[in-house]
């Protein structure tokens, strides 16, 4: 056993590319390799196979307005209802008995909505939310950790034709504050708290105290989900608990509201290079249409299939792969609200096992926590329902991969490594996994339709095997149309790097996703990581400012500078380096408070790995801070890159002292 073992292990280590078995290839949706040539002869027509995977009130004519780029209209002249594709349309079609959303608390509690249990409550809600004031296009925020009241509450916003801002539940009561005034939002949907690792949090304390920072009144309604026990904070008079207002609407129905294909169906927001998060505007009609295509296409879903995106729905995998794709397209999904380790390691795998999951998604963090538990969980549990692997998030190493390959895909699952954005709204590059031969630590060829190149900084295609930059030349169904109330932002973060601005030409415009990458010989695009001051920490995305000016926001500090710096589980971590002001110590208590700050203003997640007390950050002559230099002592790297540039190259050594401690 042992020796199979070895043998096996240098046999994977080897080998570079590896072939879909012929049993999944026999049984997938997508399996003709003419399928990357057939859309790209009838571009852009052949985004009609996405527009046909849904249920139209009038039916388009037009696929693509690029009359005014980079403003581009998808299935404009036609009208649909996104809740009514992901649910009453399966109702209608005989499938009501079918489960839509299977959902497992983290003490190990169940619940299961069918799809027409999923029809009668969306319903309810909908109308809760009209009579508490909800008109069409009103902002809806919604910052709920996964509980199955948050897709409900998404679908009764989308029935309505009410957007929905989905706030992470892990993100702070300012983070919230900040994105509902950004989007004038006087209606927040809530829960009393949640689970992790056996803790009851307190949520509505963070709701309340974001709410505090509002100048506007806000309609609240409080989903109870740890039971009176947990609520402990009396209801004002503009909160209202969900249970009761549910209960009110009993057997009522919404009509779905018929919406433009180019309305908004949610705003996102996300962290970019500013301090400012922005709002990506997302669409009914496109979004929607390329949501259900990729989930269709890459995940491989079949309306008899468990799925599981073991993402949150507080970001965009969530929106478009735990809940609009896959519902769009009548399967069931499976909603975890806890964390992979607890009670015991072998949580996610427990799940897999209890609910015969076929297809599983999840992201490179995770997975290198997983390798690094060891492969003795998984062996606990019989993990052979599972069909096909996804990832997604950041790049995953071939090592990370080959792990997955082996001890959750036990070698029969091929694995979708997939590259997009919250602003791309769905998958973007990556193996059909009917179709293509997969390169671990390659994400793969863009998708059929999407016309992605890498190249160098004076937009020319590189050599295979060179890094560059990766640009995306047409536009899909699925692009974010502008970031919400700023279209001028809009063109400077995504477009005028690599377009002519002035142009109303759509092949002078390119979209610039700030990644770079490189290509090889055959196509397939390997992400080497963000370009920008965006960092990727266990696959979520945090702005360096918007860290830097919390910690500037802490009494006694006077400077600071943020970088990503390399860790083994996390893929990134935060390294602040930070410059106090004089009668300030650089002691234990400092450090607890910037850390404090830096969660008070984002959450959890962006908290520093470490606190560098400096002196002086290094600058070059013109006074940029060198952040290459600070990246390159955050990894422990003893010979530095050139430093003749710097203005105070002295302090760099001083800093490599401290950074060490
Ligand atoms: C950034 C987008 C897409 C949902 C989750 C993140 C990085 C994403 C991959 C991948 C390498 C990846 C990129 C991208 N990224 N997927 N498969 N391989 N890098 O969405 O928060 O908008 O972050 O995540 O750097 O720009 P997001």
């Amino acid at each position: 056993m042992v020796d199979d073992d070895t043998e096996l292990e240098a046999r994977l280590e080897e080998q570079e590319t590896f072939d879909p078995s012929e049993e999944f290839v026999a049984q997938a949706n997508v399996t003709d390799e003419g399928i990357y040539e057939e859309f790209e002869e009838n571009w852009p027509e052949c985004w009609d196979r996405a527009g046909k995977l849904l249920d139209w009130d009038t039916r388009y004519d037009e696929i693509l307005d690029d009359s005014n780029p980079p403003f581009y209209e998808w299935f404009a002249d036609g009208t649909l209802n996104a809740a009514y594709n992901c649910v009453d349309r399966h109702v209608e079609n005989g499938d009501k008995n079918r489960v839509a959303i299977k959902w497992e608390g983290e003490l190990g509690d169940t619940r299961t909505y069918t799809y027409q249990d999923l029809y009668r409550e969306v319903n309810e809600f909908a109308a809760a939310l009209r009579d508490l004031g909800v008109e069409e296009d009103d902002v809806v925020t919604l910052y709920m950790p996964m509980v199955p009241e948050l897709p409900i509450a998404m679908l009764a916003c989308a029935r309505i034709g009410a957007p929905h801002s989905v706030v992470f539940a892990g993100f702070s009561a300012e983070a919230l504050g900040t994105r509902m005034r950004s989007a004038d939002s006087e209606y927040l949907v809530t829960c009393d708290g949640y689970y992790r690792r056996g803790d009851a949090l307190d949520h509505l304390a963070k709701a309340n105290e974001g709410l505090e920072s509002l100048d506007h009144d806000v309609e609240t309604v409080v989903v109870d989900r740890l039971g009176d026990a947990g609520h402990g904070h009396g209801l004002t008079e503009n909160q209202h608990d969900y249970a009761e207002l549910v209960a009110e609407q009993s057997g009522n129905r919404v009509d779905p509201v018929e919406r433009g294909a180019e309305d908004m169906l949610f705003l996102m927001y996300t962290s970019g290079t500013t301090g400012q998060p922005k709002g990506v505007k997302h669409t009914t009609g496109g979004y929607l249409a390329y949501a259900a295509w990729t989930t269709h296409a890459v995940l491989d879903v079949k309306p008899r299939d468990t799925y599981w995106c073991a993402a949150d729905i507080g970001w965009i995998t969530g929106h478009s792969y735990i809940v609009y794709g896959p519902l769009a397209l009548g399967t069931t999904t499976l909603m975890y609200e806890g964390t992979p380790d607890y009670p015991e390691r072998d949580r996610l795998w427990e799940l897999v096992e209890k609910y015969s999951v076929d297809i599983f998604y999840t992201a490179p963090t995770a997975i290198r926590a997983f390798m690094k538990w060891g492969s003795k969980f998984p062996e606990r549990r019989d993990l052979s329902s599972l069909r096909l692997l996804g990832t997604v998030g950041e790049p995953i190493n071939p090592r990370a991969w080959k792990w997955y390959y082996r001890h959750i895909g036990e070698e029969e699952c091929p694995i979708v490594d997939t590259w997009w954005q919250t602003e791309t709204g769905g998958m973007m590059i990556t193996t059909l996994p009917g179709v293509g031969t997969m390169k671990p630590g390659s994400a793969g060829p863009p998708l059929p339709g999407i016309d992605a190149t890498v190249v160098d900084t004076k937009g020319e295609p590189v050599e295979a095997g060179r890094a560059g930059y990766l640009t995306v030349d047409e536009p899909w169904p699925g692009m974010l149309r502008t970031l919400y109330n700023n279209d001028e932002r809009f063109i400077d973060e995504y477009w005028r790097e690599y377009s002519d601005v002035d142009s109303d030409d759509p092949d002078d415009w390119v979209y610039f996703p700030e990644d770079g990458a490189k290509i090889d010989e055959d196509g397939y695009i390997t992400i080497l990581g963000r370009v920008d001051d965006v960092l990727n920490v266990s696959g979520h995305r945090l702005g360096t400012m918007e860290i830097e000016s919390a910690i500037v926001g802490v009494e006694g500090v006077a400077e600071a500078a943020v970088v990503g710096g390399e860790h083994d589980v996390k893929g990134e971590a935060v390294y602040a380096y930070v410059i106090l002001e004089d009668g300030y110590d650089d002691d234990e208590e400092m450090r607890e408070r910037i850390v404090a700050g830096v969660e008070d203003a984002i959450g959890p997640i962006a908290r520093p790995e470490q606190v560098i007390f400096t002196p002086e950050l290094p600058k070059t002559r013109s006074g940029k801070i060198m952040r290459r230099l600070l990246e390159e002592i955050a990894n422990g790297e003893e010979e530095l890159g050139d430093t003749t540039t710097l203005r105070n190259p002295d302090v760099v050594e001083e800093i490599q002292r401290k950074a060490q401690r």
